[in-house]
């Protein structure tokens, strides 16, 4: 979720350039923006963000049911810019937003921009207003072009902020050896053996856990695997450390793109214009001069 990243890092860009996003959605998935080329001072704009998938896919959730999966977005604008208020908001721009509910990161950073969970077959597509910084007023903004960074996710991640894993994830052997047994929660916890039960972590005591035990060379070893994954080894089978003993039932991921926007001054863009005209106008004044020097020429020869 956005919160856990705001939670989790004062920047949610780190120095490489990756949006800590990626670190808990570990899958790559596309992501669309659409900001403009350039813009000038206290202008409201949109920057669209697309967020693709499957539509017809179904994800697993915490409890190990199937649902649909939801999207959540993060844009990191240039220093100044900010998102518009409602006042500032044209209607269609109010009417974009109303169900969307974009905050700022943090107090110290409001030039970036959260928004999610949101369900993801209404929002494949989200608009973020924002309004453009006046370096007349801020003298720490300038003229010139900047980056916006925009990250994109759709379905559940797969570490928690404690650093544990979501069942949204492929389960692996915990040692080399065989499957010796599978118990499975049917209701509760007490279907396990007492010391099999203590193994399981609380946010597991689901009907639909499983307790994998693994003959290994140094004794028995157990893996909760919680609701969800599908098994994808018998009872007897011989596994090697790290092996998939499940499917990957993850269909989301997480993308991330780069952008440029020029913050560009109207009295430039005048004098450009102005400039460009008087460089046609010196044009055209010239080939009437030829013209008429022509005229000259051609008098004298007949005269
Ligand atoms: C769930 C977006 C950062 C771990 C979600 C969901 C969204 C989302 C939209 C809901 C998915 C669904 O229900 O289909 C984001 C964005 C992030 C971000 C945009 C960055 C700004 C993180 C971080 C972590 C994390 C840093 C890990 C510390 C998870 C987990 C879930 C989840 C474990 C599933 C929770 C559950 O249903 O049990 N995230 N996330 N996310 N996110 Fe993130």
């Amino acid at each position: 979720f956005p919160y856990y990243a705001q939670m989790a890092y004062d920047n949610p860009r780190e120095a490489t350039g990756k949006i800590v996003c990626a670190n808990c959605h570990l899958n790559a998935m596309p992501t669309r923006a659409e900001v403009p080329q350039a813009v000038t001072p206290g202008q409201v704009f949109d920057i669209k963000v697309g967020i693709p998938y499957d539509l017809s896919k179904q994800q697993l959730l915490a409890d190990g049911s199937k649902g649909g999966l939801n999207v959540g977005a993060v844009v990191v604008l240039p220093e100044g810019f900010r998102l518009a208020t409602e006042e500032e908001m044209t209607e269609a721009q109010r009417e974009e937003t109303a169900e969307t509910y974009i905050t700022p990161y943090s107090d110290e950073k409001p030039h970036i921009l959260l928004v999610g969970p949101l369900a993801g077959e209404e929002h494949q597509e989200i608009v973020f207003p924002v309004v453009a910084p006046d370096p007349a007023e801020d003298p720490s903004v300038a003229f010139m072009k900047y980056k916006v960074f925009v990250g994109a996710n759709r379905g559940r991640g797969q570490l928690n902020p404690d650093g544990s894993l979501s069942n949204n994830n492929v389960f692996r052997a915990p040692a080399t050896g065989r499957l010796v047994s599978v118990a499975l929660i049917e209701s509760d916890i007490s279907d396990l053996p007492a010391d099999l039960a203590s193994l399981v972590p609380p946010e597991y005591e689901l009907p639909g856990t499983r307790v994998l035990s693994f003959e290994t060379e140094n004794g028995i070893q157990n893996l909760v695997l919680p609701p969800g994954p599908d098994l994808i080894i018998n009872l007897g089978d011989s596994v090697k450390e790290g092996d998939p003993v499940t499917n990957n039932p993850n269909v989301g991921g997480f993308g991330q793109v780069e952008r440029d926007l020029v913050l560009q001054s109207p009295d430039r863009v005048k004098w450009l214009l102005a400039f460009l005209a008087a460089v046609f106008i010196a044009q055209v004044v010239l080939v009437l001069k030829k013209k008429q020097v022509e005229l000259i020429q051609a008098a004298e020869i007949l005269g």
